[in-house]
Parts: C-alpha cells; sequence; structure tokens
C-alpha cells in the first residue's frame, strides 16, 4: 500500500466518529486508513467499477481486516448510499465537473450528507462555487503534494444556509484561490502561487503578440496575478 501526502490529508480530513462514504474509492486505501486508525466507525466504499471495487476488497484482506461485505458496493456516484446513511462523503481524484455530476445527480440526498470531502484534480473553483450556492460551507482547505502536483482538498459542511446568491462569478480568481489558502502548508502554497503566477505571465506575452486588441484580457490576468502575489509577499 503506497500512500501518497495526497491520501493522508484526506484522512486528516475527515472528523473522528463520524460514518464515511467513500466514492470512486478504487483500492480504498482511504476508507481503509480510516477504519484501521478508529477515524470512522464505518466506511462504504462505492465505485462504479466492479475492477476497482476488488481492489478495495483487496486491501482489506491482504491487512486481514474483516468488515461487513455490505460496505463493499457498486454502482454511480451516491446511488450506493442511502438518504442521510452517512455522516460523511469522500469524492477523490475524480474532475471537478464530474465530483459536481454527482452531487447534483440527487440533490434531496446530498443534502442529507453532513460533511463533504471533496478533491478534484481540477476546476476546483468550479466545485466550491457549486458548494456555495448549494448552501454548503467550507470548512476546511488543505494543500498536499502529490508526484509534481499541489492537490487541493476541501471540505464542506451542509446546513450552513439556504442556496445562496454567489457573491461573485464563477470564473472569478477568489473561487480557485480561496483566501482559506493562507491557513495552508506555506510551501505548498507557494509552489501552487507561484505555477498560476508563471502560468498568467506567459498568457500575458501571448496575448501581447495578439493582432487583436487583448488590453481588457490583459487587465484582468494582471489583476488576477496582483491578487495572487499578496499570498506569498
Ligand atoms: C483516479 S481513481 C481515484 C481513486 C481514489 N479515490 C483516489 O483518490 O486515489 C477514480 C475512481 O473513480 C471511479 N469513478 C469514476 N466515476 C465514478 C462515478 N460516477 N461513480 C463512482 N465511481 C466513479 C473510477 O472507477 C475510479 O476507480
Amino acid at each position: 500500500m503506497r500512500i501518497s501526502d495526497r491520501l493522508t490529508a484526506i484522512c486528516r480530513a475527515a472528523e473522528p466518529g463520524e460514518s464515511v462514504a467513500d466514492i470512486g474509492t478504487d483500492h480504498g486505501y482511504v476508507p481503509y486508513m480510516l477504519y484501521r486508525d478508529g477515524t470512522a466507525p464505518k466506511v462504504i466504499m462505492s465505485d462504479v467499477s466492479a475492477g476497482s471495487l476488488a481492489k478495495a476488497k483487496q486491501t482489506f484482506a491482504e491487512h486481514e481486516t474483516k468488515v461487513p461485505e455490505d460496505w463493499f458496493r457498486v454502482g454511480d456516484g451516491l446511488d450506493t448510499i442511502g438518504p442521510g446513511e452517512v455522516d460523511t462523503v469522500i469524492i477523490a481524484g475524480l474532475g471537478g465537473r464530474t465530483i459536481i455530476d454527482i452531487l447534483s445527480a440527487d440533490p434531496d440526498k446530498t443534502r442529507t450528507v453532513h460533511r463533504l470531502i471533496l478533491q478534484p484534480r481540477n476546476a476546483a473553483g468550479t466545485v466550491r462555487f457549486w458548494l456555495f450556492t448549494h448552501g454548503f460551507r467550507i470548512c476546511e482547505e488543505i494543500l498536499a503534494k502529490e508526484g509534481k502536483f499541489v492537490c487541493e482538498v476541501i471540505s464542506a459542511v451542509s446546513g450552513a444556509s439556504e442556496p445562496t446568491a454567489p457573491p461573485y462569478p464563477e470564473d472569478d480568481i477568489r473561487w480557485a484561490y480561496p483566501e482559506m489558502f493562507r491557513s495552508c502548508d506555506a510551501a505548498l502554497l507557494r509552489e501552487r502561487i507561484g505555477w498560476k503566477l508563471s502560468s498568467i505571465e506567459e498568457e500575458v506575452t501571448n496575448l501581447r503578440q495578439s493582432s487583436t486588441d487583448q488590453s481588457e484580457r490583459i487587465r484582468r490576468l494582471s489583476a488576477d496575478a496582483d491578487y495572487l502575489r499578496r499570498f506569498i509577499e
């Protein structure tokens, strides 16, 4: 079992004593660690692929950890869990839009989940926007390294509010790089922000060579860069 800092960070986000469903569990490492460490009294492992779920079963078997057969479930998204069956839903390692599709499929069921721990591979800003506009309040942000990537682990709790009008549009830089990042590991934050600043600089250089007027786009990117620099100055 190879446990990356990303998987450790997802475990760290779980609340002791809460039951968990890990949707898209694949190898089942996160639920295995949460159960082994006594953090979660019950762990549902769910995956759309029977082959992936077989890996999760293998993880528990290899560590001689017996759990009810019913904790291993094959199916799409939240279809495999009942309303209110678990306190926490973890969805990690999937694209942000896939995560939103899973959470949007049955809004009444999603509302019965107390805590969401989400680790989108991309479109994290869109995920935060969805959470805000669907009554979830983000309570923790963790940055963790896996390979050359700095990954984001977003925790949110439900019932904070009725669906609310967002304070700024979905493509605003503040969804992708929220103020809460200031509580994250400083070196990882610097790396994450540095990467984004480089990509903005490259885009601005290219736009300056355009034959059409790109001044509005350049102005907006420069404002984004100013916002980002404040995290690391
Ligand atoms: C890249 S793996 C991530 C595994 C693990 N969660 C992690 O973070 O390391 C993605 C897994 O999600 C599963 N998956 C993709 N779409 C799904 C869906 N709609 N419902 C359930 N599982 C899904 C895939 O079969 C695969 O096992």
